[in-house]
């Protein structure tokens, strides 16, 4: 009963800030303040429909859907105005439904690891899917990148938006609490991709949400990115186990492979990475690490002069450098991902967090509000 009426005041909360899905889809406006399409995309294999979403400024374009809320493509202009996808991904649904590797997937309900697949708060013990070795990744089996969202256009002063919504339950994947999660995607007039976040719970719970999209600006089918140049504005990273678990300590970057406190080429010092299959996948700290916006990375790739800066509230960054991509999915267009031919920037906490006092706390209490700010802003030189 107790947790049936909190289970209403959650899905009361959350309808306020959210107003129900607008009748007939997305509109489309007429208003110059860019536009939001909706599409039929297909239906997953218990028959429920998943919809696709146009949002674009004239420059920017962006592709997103109710399943894993995932962003499927990204238009960007090069320095001579010609337009590629940057974002790796599917033509089709059908390619997201079988295990891919979170491509273009809003990341929850815990992005990255919990080390042993468990965690205790308040005194009581909580056992996760264990989805990686003896570790939970992602939000576990079925992480927010395999459940279809609800969607609702969002579209205001900032530009075209879609907002999708997603309650996860109590006891989902093994997580306390009711979590009402919405993540709305902007594209901007100043040509960036914003996304913001905002949970609420009914029991105090773990929460941890971000990106995965594999970006290759060069455009997907045109091989690695170890010739992007990188910044990240991280003079630290946690380091961690060979499962990759913190130790909970803060190391410094300087001397390492893994400065890029001045832009660097991803691939200059790549192979002085140990680790199977080697490459970049590790969680910088960034400086400073405050709830509010701040500068976090910039990429640059010299042959088309695109350039994606990336903004957010969130203490961490995982630099990712598709490590795992090895020739075995065929993506857009019949592409074959081969190792590095993707780059993701992750904004999130720091991975483990529920096991380490020291690190900014991801735990979501009742009465209060998750909120996550990441900005993919681009141009060109
Ligand atoms: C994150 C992890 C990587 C890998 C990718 C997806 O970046 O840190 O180890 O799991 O997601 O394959």
């Amino acid at each position: 009963m107790k947790t049936g009426i909190a289970l209403l005041a959650v899905a009361a909360s959350f309808c306020l800030a959210h107003p129900p899905r607008a009748e007939a889809g997305a509109r489309k406006k007429a208003d110059g303040r860019g536009r939001v399409e909706r599409m039929d995309f297909g239906k997953t294999p218990d028959g429920t429909p998943v919809d696709l979403f146009v949002l674009g400024n004239g420059r920017v374009t962006a592709k997103v859907m109710t399943y894993g809320a995932i962003l499927t493509e990204l238009d960007v202009p090069d320095r001579s105005g010609k337009s590629a996808d940057v974002v790796l991904g599917f033509d089709t649904l059908e390619g997201y439904l079988p295990r891919h590797p979170y491509f273009g997937s809003t990341v929850g309900r815990v992005a990255n690891r919990v080390g042993g697949a468990r965690f205790s708060l308040d005194g009581k013990d909580y056992t996760l899917a264990a989805n990686n070795g003896p570790n939970t990744l992602h939000g576990g089996l079925k992480g927010f990148d395999k459940v279809v969202w609800k969607a609702e256009d969002a579209s205001g002063p900032a530009g075209p938006a879609v907002t999708f919504s997603y309650l996860s339950k109590d006891g989902e994947e093994g997580f306390p609490g009711n979590l009402a999660v919405a993540v709305t995607y902007t594209v901007t007039a100043d040509d960036a991709l914003k996304i913001d976040y905002r949970a609420t719970t009914d029991k105090a719970t773990p929460v941890n949400l971000t990106h995965h999209s594999y970006f290759n600006l060069a455009g997907p089918a045109s091989g690695s990115i170890l010739g992007h140049e990188l910044m990240l504005t991280a003079a630290g990273y946690t380091p961690g186990d060979d499962g990759m678990i913190p130790t909970g300590a803060i190391g410094p970057v300087k001397g390492t492979p893994l400065d890029f406190t001045t832009s660097t080429p991803i691939g200059d010092r790549i192979d002085q990475l140990k680790g199977d299959p080697g490459g970049y996948d590790h969680n910088y700290v960034l400086d400073p690490a405050a709830k509010l916006i701040h500068p976090a990375a910039r990429v640059t790739e010299p042959t088309t002069g695109r350039v994606m800066e990336v903004f957010t509230t969130e203490p961490g960054l995982q630099f990712y450098s598709g490590n795992f991509l090895d020739g075995s999915l065929k993506g857009k267009g019949g592409v074959v991902y081969k190792q590095h031919q993707g780059l993701c920037l992750e904004a999130q906490h720091f991975p483990d967090s529920v096991h380490h006092a020291n690190f900014p706390s991801t735990i979501l209490r009742p009465g209060q509000t998750y909120t996550q700010t990441t900005i993919y802003k681009f141009s060109t030189r």
